[in-house]
């Protein structure tokens, strides 16, 4: 453990960086909890001296700062401890982020971790950074694990806010640990039920060919299954490029539909084990593959409620899983949420076994949020394991 790791104090990281006197401090969050007696997440903020402030300066501390305590093991130590670590008052321009991400991972040997099998298509903005998904911004976009589905998926997330929006758009975390211990406390036959019959969803996508549009999404998106794709294929061609890419990436349980939509199937073993923490976590995307028909039914509203996907979830066997046990599901998700309100700068770091993320609904082109992914090097990459008898 970090030394006064557990302290208020986080004076010892204070320090020159690139030359530049730096202090800094731990912001004190008002909906900050506590999980396995450590705060989550943890929030620091980083004070330049008002004469030094310069975009020069704020870049050469930001790459410093982050690059200095990834090499002395920090870093990795303070995101395992915490699950979340948000940094704040630098605020940089996106290829500042971008050059510091890459600085950052690189002293610990992290690569980066390439996005296929999105459901919603995203635009590259450099070799290391994305947007995230806007598609449906007047929406709430429940909590996920990015890529929990898949047979790939990052250790590390990093989400960068260049621009915050006035009104709303808050980032919504919450702890996977936190989330299973509460369903065991909750609803503890649907947690045995898992153990044994594992968890079912789908998702579809259609086939749309035409330029990038972020509000329709297709499997031939490049950062969906079209990576390979090119203009001149034919559909049969397409659907084979993509069929490679799925089994490699996603999962081996896949159809292609009358319409030559896609859709494949998740087969899940949701309740794991942390590969550095061994704290027990619920592993998925339930909210958000619930909650479009939680809201469907709540608001009375259709809104993207697609019949082929069944009802958001069900146990592997075929065996349903009860609405009033879904609901529930859901609404523990959303009572142990942590709500993050962005400042232009703010670079929040998730251990994604640890940490389901979400946002609230914004105003269209006010916030401009980015994502870059992580991963350890495949051979040496800790998967969670899967948890065989609850504890
Ligand atoms: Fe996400």
């Amino acid at each position: 453990m970090v030394q006064g790791e557990t302290s208020e104090d986080y004076s010892h990281l204070s320090g020159r960086y690139g030359g530049i006197p730096v202090s800094v401090k731990k912001e004190r969050s008002e909906n900050v909890r506590i999980v396995h007696g450590r705060e989550f997440p943890l929030v620091l903020k980083l004070e330049i001296d008002e004469q030094e402030v310069t975009p020069s300066t704020k870049r050469t501390v930001l790459k410093s700062f982050l690059s200095e305590i990834a090499t002395q093991g920090i870093f990795l130590n303070l995101l395992r401890n915490h699950g979340a670590v948000i940094f704040r008052g630098v605020d940089v321009k996106i290829d500042d982020y971008s050059d510091t991400m890459r600085s950052l991972f690189q002293q610990i040997n992290y690569i980066p971790f390439e996005q296929i099998g999105l459901g919603n298509p995203r635009k590259a903005m450099t070799d290391v950074v994305m947007t995230v998904n806007a598609s449906t911004y007047e929406r709430r976009l429940y909590g996920h694990q990015e890529f929990s589905r898949y047979k790939r998926s990052p250790a590390v997330l990093s989400f960068f806010c260049q621009k915050s929006s006035k009104e709303g758009g808050e980032s919504t975390l919450f702890h996977a640990s936190e989330y299973y211990e509460l369903i065991k406390k909750v609803l503890p036959e649907f947690l045995e039920e898992t153990l044994s019959r594992g968890l079912y969803v789908s998702q579809c996508w259609p086939l749309k060919i035409g330029p990038f549009d972020p509000k329709a999404p297709s499997w031939s998106t490049k950062h969906s299954f079209g990576k390979y794709i090119e203009e001149s294929d034919s559909v049969e061609e397409m659907k084979r490029k993509a069929v490679a890419l799925c089994l490699e990436r996603a999962c081996d349980d896949y159809e292609f539909l009358p319409d030559n939509s896609f859709k494949i199937h998740h087969h899940i073993k949701p309740l794991r084990i942390h590969p550095y923490t061994k704290d027990p976590f619920f592993y998925s995307s339930f909210p958000v593959f619930y909650g479009k028909y939680y809201d469907a039914r709540r608001l009375g509203d259709n809104y993207q409620l697609n019949p082929v996907n069944g009802h958001g979830a069900r146990f592997d066997d075929g065996k349903d899983i009860p609405q009033e046990v879904l609901d529930k599901l859901m609404e523990l998700s959303l009572e142990i949420e942590y709500f993050h309100k962005f400042s232009d700068g703010d670079i929040i770091f998730l251990d994604n076994y640890q940490i389901y993320h979400g946002r609230l609904p914004f105003v269209e082109g006010e916030r401009e949020v980015f994502s870059s992914m992580w991963d350890e090097p495949p051979e040496v990459k800790k998967y969670p394991e899967l948890l065989n008898t609850l504890v």
